[in-house]
């Protein structure tokens, strides 16, 4: 692998580890000023320092984020449908690769939509985002987009994320399902697991955990850690399960010595 590539992906996903807790904080591409992300600079300043990545888009990345910030950058590039449709799965790139070096993006991300209408048109433009990603050594995070009618088990998702492997992404986004681990095992490239909508903490934390036990490598979690009334209690107990090795149990009683 190109050094560039390597060394984006390691600013991600840390080399020593293995592990990655990534914050998603890119829900206004179709959801527009999500609960919580209003403001999203400062949503994000008192959680950044627990966060290995960032993902976020490039509208709210230029007009919230202090420039000056160190974190490494996953960037929203797919989007052009929004919550008002019935059917999200119009997705485009957004974003030139151009202007996702600009803003200094470790990382491209884009969602596919497998089953979905649009099903080919998403994987094309995954296969024509990873070869930008290749010319300029930018790694692409495919994110497996879930659209209503679809079930949310091991084989779905298991498709879903070997198809975006085997396309060229370097990393993938996915939900945890019961027998998560045969999602993991028929992957050959990282997989990190979204938080999906906000649940209780013990619950999120149970989550978390057990997507690590079933070897994901991270967890970028979004409304689980920013729509709860504890927020940076809630990251940093998701942090000991991810580079820690705790358990949810574990986890939750940092959660609550945290909360006060
Ligand atoms: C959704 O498409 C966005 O890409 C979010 O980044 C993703 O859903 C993760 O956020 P959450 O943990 O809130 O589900």
């Amino acid at each position: 692998m190109d050094w560039g590539m390597t060394n984006r992906i390691a600013g991600i996903i840390a080399p020593a580890t293995g592990r990655c807790l990534m914050l998603a904080v890119d829900h206004g591409y179709f959801q527009g000023p999500t609960t919580g992300l209003e403001k999203p600079g400062e949503t994000v300043k008192p959680l950044l320092p627990h966060a290995d990545a960032l993902m976020i888009t490039r509208g709210a990345l230029r007009n919230t984020i202090d420039a000056n910030l160190l974190t490494p950058i996953v960037l929203r590039v797919s989007g052009g449908t929004s919550i008002l449709q019935d059917d999200l799965s119009h997705e485009d790139i957004t974003v030139s690769v151009e202007d996702a070096i600009r803003l200094n993006a470790a990382c491209m991300a884009i969602s596919i939509f497998v089953g979905s209408a649009n099903e080919k048109s998403t994987l094309v433009n995954l296969s024509k985002l990873c070869d930008k990603g290749q010319r300029y050594g930018i790694p692409v995070l495919a994110v497996t987009a879930v659209g209503k009618e679809m079930a949310r088990d091991a084989r779905y998702l298991g498709l879903a994320c070997r198809i975006a492997a085997e396309l060229g992404a370097q990393i993938v986004k996915t939900y945890y399902c019961e027998g998560f681990e045969k999602v993991v095992n028929g992957c050959p490239v990282p997989v990190i697991i979204a938080g999906g909508k906000k649940i209780e903490e013990r619950e999120a934390l149970g989550l978390a955990y057990r997507a690590m036990y079933a070897g994901a490598v991270g967890v970028d979690m979004g409304r689980n850690s920013f729509q709860s009334q504890w927020p940076v209690a809630m990251i940093r107990a998701v942090r000991t399960i991810v580079h820690e090795g705790k358990t949810d149990a574990q986890a939750w009683e940092t959660f609550e010595s945290l909360r006060g």
